[in-house]
């Protein structure tokens, strides 16, 4: 490891001004207690300040851990929309804990999810300090995350659904009513594709309904639209820096929104979406779908002249990804004054060792609290110590190590 790289792991990453957060202070992570969750039957982590490295051999339980500590930030898994997976097989009941502090109250804070598990299905408790909270809304922010895993390449080359999903999990963790928008905007769209599939009704009933969820999917629908194309565009720049910073400046990067009605260009989303519903409704009504808006629109990473998902190699398009989570890390400890909990899943492969020594250079700049999961510590590159810790993860046990790893997990 580099003399700069150690200097840089020894002092906190830069944060802006506190008196600009916008959504409550971060936590800074210290302890996670999980009990019958996927394979880990009981474990504890002691977090440090900064870095914290996972490793093990494939299955230990490393990626587990994260889905854990994602679990608490979003009370959602990303690797399952059913929570049923994440109790322990023959167990009913799972439990994850974590405790932070709130480094700018010096206040300690306890947040606990159960998945409990029955017949028909598993259902989730959350607490906060103790008390019961029902409402997703009121926890969320709680504990922020940015996560990345493997899947996320699969983001570049796989179906839009894909890529307009990794916004919205952006978008997710920077506004929460954002949730609610996607979902209210799902039923809306439902709504309006049965009324299109509908043969029973008069057309004058059938149009009146049409015009109805017309007018609430442009008014949801804009807001989805604009909060997307902002995030881009917000992201943009950070994006091309950070992809320089891991892979180089011989091909620039750039992203942008793409929909098919336009890009907004200063105009009002949600008057552009009312008037593109009204005009496809003939077309639409012979599809049997409708046919325009947020839930058909897309985004486009170029490298070069290139569009990345055709042409980036699969340590370019790691770096693609790798590069929007940096840029994201920077916007959100832009908006709060903290950077948040950093969750990187197997993180260094499939990059070459300058390139790996590049992107930790650069998480080391800009990331606050980081964990994150290797089957290769050795590739980490960073030095133990009080500012990154070595867990080693075995066969779903979880035991603290004292140094780094010098080869294999
Ligand atoms: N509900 C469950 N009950 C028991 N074991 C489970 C459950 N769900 C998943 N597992 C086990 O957890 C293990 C996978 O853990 P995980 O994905 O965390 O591995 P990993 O250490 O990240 O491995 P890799 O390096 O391959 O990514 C598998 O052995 C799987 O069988
Ligand atoms: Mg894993």
């Amino acid at each position: 490891m580099s003399s700069t790289l150690v200097s840089c792991v020894r002092s906190r990453a830069p944060t802006t001004s506190a008196s600009s957060c916008r959504c409550g202070s971060d936590l800074q992570l210290q302890h996670l207690s999980i009990r019958e969750f996927r394979n880990l039957s009981a474990g504890e982590v002691h977090f440090g300040p900064r870095f914290t490295v996972l490793h093990g051999h494939n299955g230990a339980g490393k990626t587990n851990v994260l889905e854990a500590l994602y679990l608490v930030a979003t009370l959602r898994s990303f690797r399952s929309a059913d929570f049923s997976p994440l109790v322990r097989q023959g167990q009913s009941e799972a439990r994850v804990e974590i405790t932070g502090l709130d480094a700018r109250v010096g206040i300690s804070s306890r947040l606990v999810v159960q998945l409990i598990r029955s017949e028909r299905q598993t259902r989730r408790v959350a607490q906060a300090d103790g008390k019961l909270v029902r409402s997703g809304l009121d926890f969320y922010g709680r504990l922020r995350a940015i996560l990345f895993t493997p899947e996320d390449l699969g983001v570049l080359r796989g179906a839009p659904t894909g890529r307009r999903q990794f916004l919205d999990r952006v978008l997710f963790a920077r506004e929460r009513t954002h949730i609610s928008d996607v979902q209210d905007y799902e039923k809306l769209l439902r709504s309006r594709n049965r009324v299109l599939r509908d043969e029973e009704g008069s057309p004058r009933t059938r149009d009146d309904l049409l015009a109805t969820y017309e007018v609430g999917l442009a008014e949801v629908g804009g807001r989805i639209w604009t909060r997307r194309s902002r995030l881009l565009t917000d992201l943009h720049d950070r994006f091309a820096a950070a992809f320089a910073g891991i892979h180089g400046r011989s091909l620039p990067a750039t992203v942008q929104y793409v929909s098919k009605v336009g890009a907004l260009d200063g105009r009002v989303a949600q008057e552009v979406l009312a008037d593109a519903l009204r005009d496809s409704r003939r077309h639409d009504l012979v599809r049997g779908t409708t046919t325009v808006g947020p839930h058909r629109d897309d985004f486009d990473m170029q490298l070069g002249e290139q569009t990345a998902s055709n042409f980036a190699s699969q340590g370019q398009a790691r770096a693609l990804i790798l590069a929007f989570k940096i840029a994201e890390l920077q916007a959100a400890r832009e908006l709060t004054g903290e950077a948040p909990l950093l969750l990187l899943d197997d993180v260094s492969s499939e990059l070459d060792p300058e390139r790996s020594a590049q992107l930790f250079t650069a998480l080391v700049r800009e990331a606050g609290q980081c964990v994150l999961t290797t089957t290769a510590p050795h590739f980490i590159g960073l030095e133990p110590g009080q500012d990154c810790r070595y867990i080693k993860v075995t066969g779903g046990r979880i035991e603290a190590s004292g140094a780094a790893p010098s080869n294999g997990p």
